[in-house]
């Protein structure tokens, strides 16, 4: 084939110009949530998009190797677009195109980074991703006309989700397997506060002051116990905890063991609890729990993740190491 000369090139540079670079600007499309080059802590967002002159047909989201499409809805007064994606820790690149019935029409990025304080790599994220917060009510004046972006005394105690002034909006909140009894029943405000300052929707911190409003049995509990787990003591409890829900039993962010080896990878291998026996550790992981047969075995079947009255937390305590095992062997 022969190749393409230079005026041919040329030709091609000024169709492009007329007729593609033109239907490239045609539909134009802002991205109004999140700005570029943010940081969030959810992995769970929306990007919300808005398309004036509605000639655009359909948009797309591309991230982590994920198509998320949506149609554009034929609305009066401008359309909005509001795509749900999940994101990985740490950098995020987002493709966004719109199209319309001819094909691509637009495409930008979104740099967006997902810090994770359970990843040691990804608790700082680089100095150009500013911390993204969106109940501002500068950000909430272009959601006002279709959305409730004000909640009313009826929205602190909600006959149902459904019904929740949050639930359109943050849906993914309620859809771990297991879900928070306070979160399931759209009672978002006995952790989030009303206020209209600045800033909406914040928590107390530390986060045990919440908690403990209702878990008072725990504390009492814990408060008897001699020692005290490092971030258990200092009241983080959302580092190992969602607030919300989620797949594993008691909302852990993790599969407990994988929680506990972000700080205490040297025991990764269960030697420490049967070193020489076998020249390999006791399982830590992946295994049938004998004591609590509703979730999977881990660290946490021996270990108690908050207090304990010996120095290493254990769930049983024995004078004697045998005895110990045999709370889980017969001998
Ligand atoms: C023109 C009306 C309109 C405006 C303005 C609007 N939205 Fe929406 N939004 C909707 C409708 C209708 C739905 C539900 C149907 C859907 O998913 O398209 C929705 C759904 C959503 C969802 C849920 C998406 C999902 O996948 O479940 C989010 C999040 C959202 N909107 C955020 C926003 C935010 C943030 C703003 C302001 C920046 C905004 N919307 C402005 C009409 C609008
Ligand atoms: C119009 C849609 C919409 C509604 C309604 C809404 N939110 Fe949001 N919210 C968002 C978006 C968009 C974000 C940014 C992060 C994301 O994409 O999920 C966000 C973020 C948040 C955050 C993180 C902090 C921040 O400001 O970014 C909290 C907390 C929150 N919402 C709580 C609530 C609660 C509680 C309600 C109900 C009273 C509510 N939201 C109603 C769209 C909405
Ligand atoms: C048991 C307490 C609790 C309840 C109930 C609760 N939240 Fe939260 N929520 C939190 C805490 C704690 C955070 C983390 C805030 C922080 O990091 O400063 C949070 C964060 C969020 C965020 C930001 C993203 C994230 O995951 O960090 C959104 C959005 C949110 N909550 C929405 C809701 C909605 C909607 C409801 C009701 C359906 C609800 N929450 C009920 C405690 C709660
Ligand atoms: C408004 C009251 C309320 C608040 C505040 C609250 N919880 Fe709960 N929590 C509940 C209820 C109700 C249950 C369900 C209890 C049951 O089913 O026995 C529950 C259950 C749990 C469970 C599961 C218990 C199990 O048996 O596995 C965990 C874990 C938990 N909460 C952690 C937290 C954490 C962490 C916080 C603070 C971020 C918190 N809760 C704040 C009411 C609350
Ligand atoms: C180091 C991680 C970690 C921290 C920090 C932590 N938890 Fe837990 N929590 C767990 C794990 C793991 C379980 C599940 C234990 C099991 O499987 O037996 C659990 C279970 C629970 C339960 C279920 C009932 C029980 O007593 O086991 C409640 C309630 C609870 N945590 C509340 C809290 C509160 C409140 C805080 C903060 C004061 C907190 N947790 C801090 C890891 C943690
Ligand atoms: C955020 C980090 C962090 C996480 C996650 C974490 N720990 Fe810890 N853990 C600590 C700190 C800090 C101490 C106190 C360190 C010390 O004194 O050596 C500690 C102490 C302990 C001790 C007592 C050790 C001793 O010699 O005093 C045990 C046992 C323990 N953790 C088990 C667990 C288990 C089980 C989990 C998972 C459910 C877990 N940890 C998750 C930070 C963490
Ligand atoms: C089968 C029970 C069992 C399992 C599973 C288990 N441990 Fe242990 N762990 C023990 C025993 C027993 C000790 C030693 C207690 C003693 O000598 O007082 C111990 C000691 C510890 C200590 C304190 C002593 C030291 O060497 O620093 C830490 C921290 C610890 N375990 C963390 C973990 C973590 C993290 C996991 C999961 C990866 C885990 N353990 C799994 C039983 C267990
Ligand atoms: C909280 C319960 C629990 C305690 C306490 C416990 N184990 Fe285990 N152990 C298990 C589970 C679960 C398995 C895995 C069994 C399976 O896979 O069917 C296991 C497996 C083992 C195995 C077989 C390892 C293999 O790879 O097949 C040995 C050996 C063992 N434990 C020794 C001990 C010793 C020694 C102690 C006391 C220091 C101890 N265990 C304490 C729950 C426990």
């Amino acid at each position: 084939m022969k190749r393409l000369s230079t005026t041919g090139l040329a030709i091609c540079v000024i169709m492009y110009r007329l007729f593609i670079a033109d239907t490239l600007h045609a539909t134009t499309f802002t991205v109004l949530s999140p700005p570029n080059n943010t940081f969030v802590e959810s992995k769970q967002i929306s990007i919300v998009l808005s398309l004036p002159n509605g000639e655009a047909t359909t948009a797309s989201v591309i991230t982590g190797g994920k198509t998320y499409t949506k149609s554009v809805p034929t609305r009066a007064g401008g359309h909005k677009i509001c795509i749900g994606v999940t994101l990985a820790n740490g950098l995020n690149l987002l493709d966004i195109t719109t199209s319309n019935r001819s094909g691509i029409s637009e495409k930008e990025n979104l740099s967006l980074y997902l810090r994770s304080a359970l990843s040691k790599s990804h608790q700082n994220p680089p100095a150009e991703f500013k911390r993204y917060y969106f109940h501002t009510p500068a950000n909430e004046t272009a959601c006002a006309p279709c959305h409730k972006m004000e909640p009313t005394l009826y929205d602190l105690n909600p006959e149902k989700l459904e019904y929740s002034a949050c639930y359109q909006c943050h849906k993914d909140k309620a859809s771990g397997i297991y879900k928070h009894k306070p979160v399931s029943t759209g009672k978002c405000f006995s952790c989030h506060e009303v206020s209209r300052d600045k800033r909406k929707y914040t928590t107390t911190k530390p986060d045990q002051t919440m908690c403990f409003l209702c878990h008072s049995a725990q504390e009492r509990l814990w408060k008897k116990k001699r020692i005290h787990h490092g971030p258990t003591a200092v009241g983080n409890c959302t580092l190992c905890h969602d607030p919300h829900g989620s797949d594993w039993p008691s909302f852990t962010r993790l599969h407990p063991t994988d929680l506990c080896l972000n700080c205490h990878n040297d025991k990764k291998t269960g030697l420490h609890v049967i070193a020489g026996f076998f020249g390999k550790g006791h399982p830590v992981k992946a295994a049938k729990s004998p004591l609590k047969p509703d979730r999977p075995f881990s660290c946490a079947g021996c270990h108690n993740p908050h207090a304990g009255d010996t120095q290493s937390l254990l769930n049983k305590e024995r004078d004697k190491l045998e005895d110990y095992c045999q709370t889980c062997h017969k001998l």
